[in-house]
C-alpha cells in the first residue's frame, strides 16, 4: 500500500471503459459506480475516474471536491515526467468498496480553454493511464453530459464505450451528437471505438418503454447489452446516503441487474 492506501499491484492490463452520453440524467454515474462495485465483487481490481466537473461520482462515493487537494485535473495540468508520483497523489482507496477512485473538481470545466493550444490534447488521458493500466483489470471513466475535450480524452483512452440510454422516446433523439463524435474520432484512431448501448431506467409497466426497447434493438442490433437496467428507487436512496446499492440493498433488482452487466462485460 502507498501513503493513500492504494494497493500496489502489477500484472494486469486494464480494459478502459468510458460511460458516456451527452444527455443528462440517463444513469452514467450510477452505472459507473455500481458497475465498479459489481466488478469488484467478482474479484476484479478496479479504478473509478470521475471526469465530470460536477463531481457526482466523487460525491456519490463521499469524496468532496472542496476537501481534496488533488483531482483528475492534475493529469491535464501536469508537466511531462511527473506521472508516476502524480498517480500516487490523485488516487484514493475506497474504504468500503475496495476499488480506487480519482475524484473530479469543478476546475475541469475550464479545460476547454486551458488546453486550447496544447498539442495532442485529445490523448492526454490515454498517455497518462499507461502508468497505471498494469495495476487494474478495469478502469471506469464517468463522463460529463456534454461533448468536449473531456469526452474526447475518454473516448480516445477507452477500449469500450458504454452508452446508457434512458428507455424514453426523447432519449433516442439526442444520440446523433454522440455518434457524430465517434465517427469523427474513428477517422483518426487506429481502431474504431467499440461501443455497447445499455438501456436504463426501464419501466416494465410503461408501454412507451417497451416500444423504445424495440426501436433500440432494431437500431443498435448487436451493439446492445442483453442486460436492461430497470427503475429501482434504491439507486436514489443509495446515492443520497453516499453509498453503493450493494451496501444498502444487495438483493434488490437494481443490484442484480448490474451484476448481470458486469458478467456480460467479463464475457466480451
Ligand atoms: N435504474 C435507475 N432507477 C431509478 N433511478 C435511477 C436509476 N439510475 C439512476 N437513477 C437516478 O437517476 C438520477 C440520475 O442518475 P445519474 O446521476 O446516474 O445520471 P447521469 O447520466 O450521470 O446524470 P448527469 O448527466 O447529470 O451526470 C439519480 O438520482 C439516480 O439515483
Ligand atoms: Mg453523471
Amino acid at each position: 500500500m502507498n501513503a493513500h492506501g492504494v494497493m500496489e499491484r502489477k500484472s494486469h492490463r486494464a480494459k478502459v471503459i468510458a460511460v458516456a452520453n451527452q444527455k443528462g440524467g440517463v444513469g452514467k454515474t450510477t452505472t459507473t459506480v455500481t458497475l465498479a462495485a459489481a466488478l469488484t465483487r467478482l474479484g476484479k481490481q478496479v479504478l473509478v475516474m470521475d471526469l465530470d466537473p460536477h463531481a457526482c461520482a466523487s460525491v456519490h462515493l463521499r469524496y468532496y471536491p472542496d476537501e481534496l487537494q488533488y483531482s483528475v485535473n492534475d493529469i491535464f495540468s501536469e508537466t511531462p515526467g511527473d506521472s508516476e508520483t502524480l498517480w500516487d497523489t490523485i488516487r484514493q482507496h475506497h474504504p468500503v468498496q475496495e476499488f480506487d477512485v480519482v475524484s473530479a473538481n469543478i476546475r475541469l470545466a475550464e479545460l476547454e480553454v486551458d488546453l486550447r493550444n496544447r498539442k495532442g490534447k485529445g490523448a492526454i488521458l490515454q498517455q497518462s493511464l499507461e502508468h497505471v493500466r498494469g495495476e487494474y483489470d478495469f478502469i471506469l471513466l464517468d463522463c460529463p453530459p456534454h461533448v468536449g475535450i473531456l469526452l474526447v480524452n475518454a473516448l480516445v483512452a477507452s477500449d469500450l464505450l458504454v452508452v446508457p440510454i434512458q428507455t424514453d422516446f426523447l432519449a433516442l433523439h439526442g444520440l446523433k451528437l454522440l455518434f457524430d463524435t465517434i465517427k469523427v474520432l474513428n477517422k483518426v484512431l487506429p481502431v474504431p471505438i467499440c461501443y455497447r448501448v445499455l438501456p436504463t431506467l426501464y419501466d416494465k409497466r410503461a408501454r412507451a418503454c417497451a416500444r423504445v426497447m424495440e426501436l433500440l434493438a432494431l437500431k443498435m442490433k448487436d451493439s446492445m447489452f442483453k442486460t436492461v437496467i430497470g427503475m429501482d428507487t434504491r439507486f436514489r436512496d443509495a446515492s443520497a446516503q453516499g453509498r453503493v446499492i450493494y451496501e444498502i440493498s444487495p438483493d434488490s433488482r437494481g443490484a442484480r441487474e448490474y451484476e448481470e452487466l458486469a458478467k456480460e462485460i467479463l464475457a466480451l
